[in-house]
């Protein structure tokens, strides 16, 4: 990847459920360093693109390159090590697990002993494992949720249980991070640090895709704005530009929403 090449590029992905197109065509093209948002209304196709960038479904057509090589057939597995990690719509945490392993969890793409081992305590541990915590640790850190790395992941508050999967996503060392509507059901607090969290993650060089229905806060934090409506992109550019233009509010008016009034 050269300097000024995106980071990510979607060259016409196109993924059909039976005789649904869920994406169509789709050209995106993600910089370094930036937070770029992903919007559109309720089954616009948001997560589907997820689902195809990290490889768990596999587009019917186009290509997907990430750091100047092409992902092709490559796994879910082996993308987290090249450097793409992501967090789900729906939080996939162990519940009965404390916080700490959970995110421990994250790294197991680059551990040389399985994580399993070091979480049941079935091997000794090493200096490799004591350096594994340490970076765990360090990540519950950065989601303001060190002092909660012994509760059971079950007792945190549903805006917690969000952060833990975004500790372990941050967990796996990734250049890019993709995160399905971290802010849904956090409350406002909640929601303005992770809005610190996003911002001070870019500035640290981190690249971040965000696919979120609340619009103040993607106002706030990304710099490019894609707009998906059936599986189409409708309108792409900086926050200002995409809130206002004309298919943007006509695609959340068709759906009973408004983009411009906050949520969308
Ligand atoms: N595995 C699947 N099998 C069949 N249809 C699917 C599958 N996944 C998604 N779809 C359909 O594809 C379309 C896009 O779904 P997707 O989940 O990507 O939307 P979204 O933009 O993330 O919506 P939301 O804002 O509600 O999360 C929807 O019509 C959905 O029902
Ligand atoms: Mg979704």
């Amino acid at each position: 990847m050269g300097q000024g090449e995106p980071i990510l590029e979607l060259k016409g992905i196109s993924k059909r459920f039976g005789g649904l197109t869920a994406l169509e065509g789709i050209n995106l093209s993600v910089t370094p360093g930036t937070v770029h948002g992903v919007i559109g209304p309720n089954g616009a196709g948001k997560s589907t693109l997820f689902n195809v960038i990290t490889g768990l479904l596999r587009p019917n057509s186009g290509e997907i390159v990430f750091r100047g090589n092409s992902l092709g057939r490559i796994p879910p597995h082996r993308r987290v090590p090249l450097g793409l990690a992501r967090t789900f719509q729906n939080i996939r945490l162990f519940k009965d697990m404390n916080v700490e392993d959970n995110v421990l969890i994250g790294q197991h793409v680059h551990t040389p002993t399985p994580v399993l081992s070091i979480i049941f305590g079935t091997q000794p541990a090493t200096e490799w494992e004591d350096k594994a915590k340490e970076v765990a640790d360090a990540c519950l850190r950065k989601v303001g949720l060190e002092s909660k790395k012994s509760e059971l992941a079950r007792n945190l508050s549903y805006g917690q249980q969000k952060l833990v999967e975004f500790a372990r996503a941050l967990a796996a060392q990734p250049e890019l991070i993709l995160l399905d509507e971290p802010a849904a059901g956090m409350n406002v607090s909640e929601k303005a640090e992770l809005l610190h969290m996003i911002s001070t993650l870019r500035d640290e060089g981190y690249t971040v895709v965000l696919i979120e229905h609340d619009m103040k806060l993607l106002m706030n934090v990304c710099d490019t704005i894609t707009v998906l409506n059936h599986g189409k992109k409708i309108a792409e550019g900086v926050p200002r530009m995409v809130r206002n233009h004309p298919d943007v509010i006509a695609a959340y008016l068709g759906k009973g929403g408004d983009v411009r009034a906050g949520t969308c």
